[in-house]
């Protein structure tokens, strides 16, 4: 691993990485090992398993996991292979059952994976040691996470600090209205990167531009944390309407991020003509114009929370060079389609804006690809925001890397 450690310790800050870091199936296994392995990932939302028995099936690099909605109605996570010879256990990616039978030799499992019946196993086996092995999960304000590590980190402090930015949405409320999941052909930091910028927007995003503002001044928070007046007196404005606001930057180097944002005026919401996109509001934000809390939670998620309906994305490394994006559509569990909201005018701006940050992205990584590719530098303006998920991802796999008693800092 000592490329590696060089690399990182000779990242010029202010440019884009050097060409390894998106292209070298090694580097992209580190990133596994030390990020999708170690920390809290964003699963889905809860809504999505509506009934006792209803799973769905989420591949993080080698790890198969799959989670299963009990009887007693909480959602919990296991790996996806039988206790028996380790056949995986659900093949569809999602579904529903009754009880988790393995497809091998029917060794079967109740929901909350305890096995309860294995045939011809003799009279000293006890089903009680060959429970399913379980994947540390944990619900947020019906949002589900998971974490592959033996021992995770604290889930507490992001928890704590999201918690009352998510009340007001009120997803426990939420059903899915539509999911969508694209493959992108680019290095899963190549999302996140264009992810933080608006840089692009302009050029790229016809649709998305009709309501998402492209002024930093009213887009973002400057590099040195200040906000400008216009901002902070929106920030005011919810706040005092009841919806948490405030932009905060926690976490490890900044791993997540919580802000809402002012939506490009009159817009009140992601659709061609800017008005909602559900007569029936999913939470309860009393601002019909708060705009959109912007929330991130690095390698895994970022969501567009608004006064009508949510929006959850889900980044999913799928190779060095390939990466799964999933987005859900929630809105109220009693909207009704056709009567309360449109699916077409719902889906329709950011359906479109995937697609073409799916395009940017895959030309992104082909120019990176090229021996000619050097790091170039980012726009003082409107790139911090790349800066600062470079400077986290940096740091994060320099801990992952460093002497035992530097990475306990
Ligand atoms: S591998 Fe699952 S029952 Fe045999
Ligand atoms: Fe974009």
């Amino acid at each position: 691993m000592t490329a590696l450690t060089e690399l990182l310790a000779r990242r010029a800050p202010g440019h884009s990485l050097e060409r390894p870091f998106y292209t070298d199936p090694d580097i992209y296994r580190a990133d596994l090992a030390a990020i999708h392995y170690r920390d809290w990932l964003f699963a889905l939302p809860a809504c999505q398993l509506a009934k006792p028995g209803a799973y769905a099936r989420l591949q993080i690099g080698a790890y198969n996991v799959i989670l299963v909605k009990g009887a007693d109605g909480e959602i919990r996570a296991f790996h996806n292979s039988c206790r028996h010879r380790g056949s995986v256990l659900c093949k569809d990616a999602a579904g529903q059952v009754a009880k988790l039978v393995c497809p091998y030799h029917q060794w079967t499992y109740e929901l909350d994976g305890r096995l309860i019946w294995a045939r011809d196993m003799g009279p000293d086996f006890d089903p009680a040691a060959w429970s399913l092995k379980p994947v540390h999960s944990r619900e947020l304000c019906g949002l589900i996470y998971i974490c592959l590590a033996g021992e995770p980190p604290d889930f507490a402090p992001f928890a704590d600090l999201a918690r009352p930015y998510l009340e007001v949405h009120d997803l426990g409320r939420a059903k899915v209205a539509h999911t969508s999941s694209i493959v992108e052909n680019g290095n899963w930091k190549l999302v996140w990167e264009n992810n933080r910028e608006c840089y692009h927007c302009g050029g790229t995003h016809p649709a998305l531009c009709r309501s998402f503002p492209l002024d930093p001044e009213v887009a973002g928070v400057s590099a040195d944390g200040s906000i400008s007046p216009r901002l902070q007196a929106h920030f005011d404005r919810c706040e005092a309407a009841g919806a948490p606001a405030q932009f905060r930057l926690a976490g490890f180097a900044g791993q997540y991020r919580f802000a809402r944002m002012p939506l490009q005026a009159p817009a009140v919401s992601y659709t061609m003509d800017g008005k909602p996109a559900v007569r029936r509001p999913l939470g309860r934000v009393g601002l019909a114009d708060a705009g959109s809390l912007l929330a991130f939670h690095y390698p895994s998620t970022w969501n567009h929370f608004l006064p009508d309906i949510s929006l959850t994305f889900r980044v999913t490394p799928i190779g060095p060079q390939q990466t799964e994006v999933t987005t859900w559509w929630l809105v109220d569990k009693d909207a009704v389609e056709g009567v309360d909201y449109d699916l077409d005018r719902l889906t329709e701006v950011w359906l479109a804006t995937n697609d073409e940050d799916r395009a940017i992205v895959e030309g992104n990584q082909l120019g990176i690809n090229s021996p000619a590719y050097a790091p170039g530098p980012y726009s003082p303006v409107q790139e911090d925001g790349v800066e600062q998920f470079v400077d986290w991802y940096v740091r994060t796999m320099q801990r992952s890397h460093a002497p035992a008693a530097l990475a306990a800092e």
